[in-house]
Formats: C-alpha cells, structure tokens, sequence
C-alpha cells in the first residue's frame, strides 16, 4: 500500500444527517427541512480536517451496507484517500436537529452494531500493513470490541514506529497508556476520570498530565478546555493557549477539529508552540460553523495569527 504521512482510523463511523425545525412538539409530526448528510467519525472528521488545511491522510474505516456505501461516497466526494474495511453490520447513522425558534441543537447518536472477531483482525491487519508517520486513532468503540482494541493499535504503532495520537475516553484510553502513545487529547472531564478523581481545577491540569507522561503513558498531553482553550504538557513543559472570542454556532467537531488541526502542524515538523496553537485555531474556528460541518480555512488561519503571540 502507498505510503502516508498520516492514518487516520474510524472504527465506529456514522452517516451525519442534519436538519432544521420550527417547534418540538410530542405526538405531532415535525416538519424538518432537506437533510444534509456528512461523513463523520472521530477518525474521518481528523481527516476531513487535515484535508481543509491542504493536508493529505489515508482515512481507514468501517463500512456496512447501504449507509456505509453513502458513507464513501461522502469521504470520496471530499477528495479524501480511503480504505474501507467491510462490516457485516450496517453504518450507523447519526442525527442532529436545530429548533429555530430556539436556536436549541438535538443530537441524536446510535450505538454502532458489532463487529466481529474475523472483522477486528482484518482491520488489524490491514492497519499493521500500513507505513506511516502518523496514526491518528480518534472516537467510541463499536459493540463487541473489546476496550483494548486502541491498545492493540498502540502496539502496532510502536513496531512501525509509528506515532500514535489518540482521541477517545474510559477504559480505552486507560488501556492505551499502558502500552504508550505519542499523544492523547482527552478534554478536562476526560483527564480527571482517566487519573480516577471527580473533578480537576485548572491549576490541576499541569500535574495530572505531568503524572501520565512520567508513567510512559504518553509523550505529549492536551487538554481541551473548551471554551477555555487548551493546554500542551510534555515532560518538561506546559503551554497554555487561551481560546479566541467567536460567534458559536455549533460545537460539534470541535475537538475532531483540534486533532487534525494538530496532527497537520506535527506532520509539517512545526514546533510544538505552533501545534498546540493550530489545535485551537481550528477548534475554535469549527465552532463558528453549524451541526456537523468543521471549519472554514480562512477562519482557522486568522485564529492561527491572532494566537500566535498569545
Ligand atoms: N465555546 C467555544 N468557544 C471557542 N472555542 C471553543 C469552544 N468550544 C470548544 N472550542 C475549541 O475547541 C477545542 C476543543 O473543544 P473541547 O475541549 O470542547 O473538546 P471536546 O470535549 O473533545 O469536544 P468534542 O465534543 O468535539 O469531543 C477547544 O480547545 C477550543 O479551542
Ligand atoms: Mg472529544
């Protein structure tokens, strides 16, 4: 297979579909307008990312009968290189609704269906066949994976010598510490569980993070504050980035954004001081966008200037 600089996976993905209406009222139909369908996925969404900011990646993901089929479709009409592994089970689908007298967003996610034992190893192979710089595992577990799916990436990653950035939450990303990666983005709620405490201060961050990276659990941490921004620990640093001011619409793909706002910066050799501060830049920038769209280039970039002496 050709060489990428960047693999991004997507175990679990989902067909997007979002809508508007005027009004949610029980027993009553609701009329919503023409839906938009999106690829999505942690995985694609990183992908879908690095490919608005000029980037190149292998998107490899799941796809199961007819939703899976318009799921390519998407990925392929986005000019994204793909490899779909079949599933057995169809690709699930996602739905979000805006209420326009509100301005209130629904969002509805399905579980995925199973995969099976021979499915799981047919996307490990294939993974492990892959050379690539980078590998960017991002998202939820399908039913009847077990949690230390992401941990077996983990150890494909180490013997390619790959580096492994992951972007998921609980027992799977407890596991893959065990083993090391690269780089985690857990959001703040996510590093507390991950360090077994309820809840942590931002004056916290720095140390929870400090204590991952001493463990071998990872070489380098960010943290998403939302709003707030983000934080880069490493071994022997920490950098805070402050988030910009913008006009919210629609925080879904925010931390997707950050990813593949990341992972570009890391694949173009940029100093880790630009890295963290292109994560925000898109992730802020995707926020400015509606339902499950990400970001506009021009947006990220001027973000990007105005972080950059922040
Ligand atoms: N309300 C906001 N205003 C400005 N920027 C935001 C806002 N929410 C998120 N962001 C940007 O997006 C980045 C990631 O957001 P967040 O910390 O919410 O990630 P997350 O919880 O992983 O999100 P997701 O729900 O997409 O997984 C933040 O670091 C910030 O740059
Ligand atoms: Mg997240």
């Amino acid at each position: 297979m050709k060489a990428f600089d960047i693999v991004t996976i997507t175990v679990n993905p989902a067909l997007d579909k979002s809508t508007h209406f005027k009004g949610l009222v029980a027993e009553q139909k609701i009329r919503c307008a023409t839906p938009r369908y999106d690829a999505g996925g942690g995985g694609i969404n990183v992908s879908k990312a690095i490919a608005r900011l000029g980037g190149e990646s292998l998107a490899v993901f799941t796809s199961g009968g007819a939703t899976g089929k318009i799921l390519e479709d998407l990925v392929e009409k986005e000019s994204i290189a793909y490899h779909a592994i079949e599933v057995e089970t169809w690709t699930r689908e996602s739905f979000v609704a805006v209420d326009d007298n509100t301005n209130s967003q629904y969002r509805f996610g399905f579980t995925g269906g199973e995969i099976s034992l021979e499915e799981e190893s047919k996307l490990l192979e294939t993974i492990s066949t892959i050379q690539s710089r980078f590998i960017v595992a991002s998202g939820s577990l399908n039913e009847g994976l077990s949690t230390d799916f992401y941990q077996k990436i983990a150890k494909i990653a180490k013997k390619s010598n790959s580096k492994l950035i992951v972007d998921t939450s609980g027992e799977a990303l407890k596991k893959v510490l065990e083993t090391g990666v690269y780089l985690i983005k857990p959001n703040v709620g996510e590093l507390a569980k991950l360090i077994g405490v309820e809840k942590l201060e931002m004056e916290e961050v720095n140390a929870a993070a400090k204590q991952i990276i001493a463990s071998g659990g990872a070489e380098i941490v960010v943290v998403s504050l939302g709003p707030q921004g983000a934080v880069l620990v490493t071994k022997n640093s920490y950098d805070y980035v402050p988030a910009p001011n913008v006009a919210k619409k629609s925080t879904v793909g925010a931390g997707d954004s950050m990813v593949g706002g990341m992972t570009w910066a890391l694949a173009q050799n940029k100093p880790l001081k630009e890295v963290i501060r292109w994560g925000v830049a898109c992730g802020s920038a995707a926020t400015m966008n509606e339902g499950t769209q990400l970001f506009k280039l021009e947006d990220a970039k001027r973000l990007f200037e105005w972080l950059k002496d922040k």
